[in-house]
């Protein structure tokens, strides 16, 4: 099945006909291949991606590192159904059909303000019509998720920008798509409200075993919570480099940071960014 709105193909479920489970299907979720993007410009054509290619693991949590300008937010964006890739071809496998493939977070908080916490939540739920029962186990299940429980019946302005980040992220979980989209959602945040949130998606991520995709332009932050790290650069935006790093979870970025799988890793991911010198965390 295509969609000709966003050219995403949606293949599901992921069974043959005697519904036998096609294992090399059931292990990957997303499948891009050649992907770019041109926009249009004036007269002329920008070319913001080239010729990605990757598989994306069910479950799997994903990092694409890029400095500003790269096209992280345009893939994301592409992912989401939000925009149309013009070259290439993006599928997603999916186990259920009635579930949407993503959900995304962005950077700006994009919660609505004259809803209150419970009614942002439950936003895309009742867009599709779940029911009232569904709805209520699914929103209260992820506000508590994200701390947020006091404060269900408080409205955006009453909160801090952290505690609206969250209700972003309870909001894209409690839609269960089967893929997250994250584009750097806690850039604006303070270094311990980040740590915080992010201790937190690791929890919801792990319990709930989404795919993720996580753009970001900080190294410690794709260290600290990739599977994979894809190193973007550009314009045109492509992979010029996919690490794995295999360190233990829960990950502690300070004991890390001090041995040198951690120094060397740094080391060749500022080498893709085209950056050389001392290790440092923003590539602005
Ligand atoms: N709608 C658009 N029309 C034209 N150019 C765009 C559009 N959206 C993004 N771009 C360009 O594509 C490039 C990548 O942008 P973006 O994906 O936002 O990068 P990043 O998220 O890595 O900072 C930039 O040069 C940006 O100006
Ligand atoms: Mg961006």
């Amino acid at each position: 099945m295509k969609s000709s709105a966003t050219g995403i193909e949606r293949i599901f479920p992921h069974t043959d006909a005697t519904g036998q489970k096609q294992p090399e299907h059931a292990r990957i979720s997303m499948e891009l291949r050649g992907l770019g993007k041109k926009f249009l410009v004036g007269a002329g054509e920008f070319q913001a991606l080239k010729s990605i290619d990757l598989d994306v693991a069910v479950g799997e949590f994903v990092c694409v590192l890029g400095a500003s300008g790269c096209g992280k937010t345009t893939l994301l964006r592409i992912l989401g159904g939000l925009e149309k890739h013009t070259e290439g071809s993006l599928r997603f496998y999916q186990e259920k059909s009635g579930q949407p493939p993503t959900s995304i977070v962005f950077q700006e908080v994009s919660i609505f303000p004259w809803l209150s916490v419970w009614d942002n939540v439950a936003f895309g739920l009742r867009a599709r019509h779940a029911s009232k029962a569904l709805i209520k186990e699914r929103v209260s299940f992820y506000i508590e998720k994200v701390g947020l429980t006091p404060f269900r019946d408080h409205y955006p302005h009453q909160l801090s920008g952290g505690m609206k980040q969250r209700v972003s992220i309870a909001r894209a979980f409690a839609n269960d798509p089967e893929v997250l989209l994250l584009d750097e959602p806690f850039s604006a945040l303070d270094e311990r409200n980040k740590a915080t949130l992010q201790d937190e998606l690791l929890r919801i991520w792990e319990e709930t075993g989404k795919t993720i995709v996580f753009v970001t332009h900080s190294i410690d932050e794709a260290i600290y919570l990739a599977d994979r790290i894809l190193v973007f650069a550009g314009p045109p935006g492509h992979i010029t480099q996919i690490h794995r790093p295999d360190f233990v979870r829960p990950r502690n970025l300070t004991a890390l940071r001090a041995t040198p799988e951690y120094k060397r890793l740094v080391g060749a991911i500022l080498e893709g960014l085209g950056i050389s010198g001392e290790p440092s965390d923003a590539i602005e």
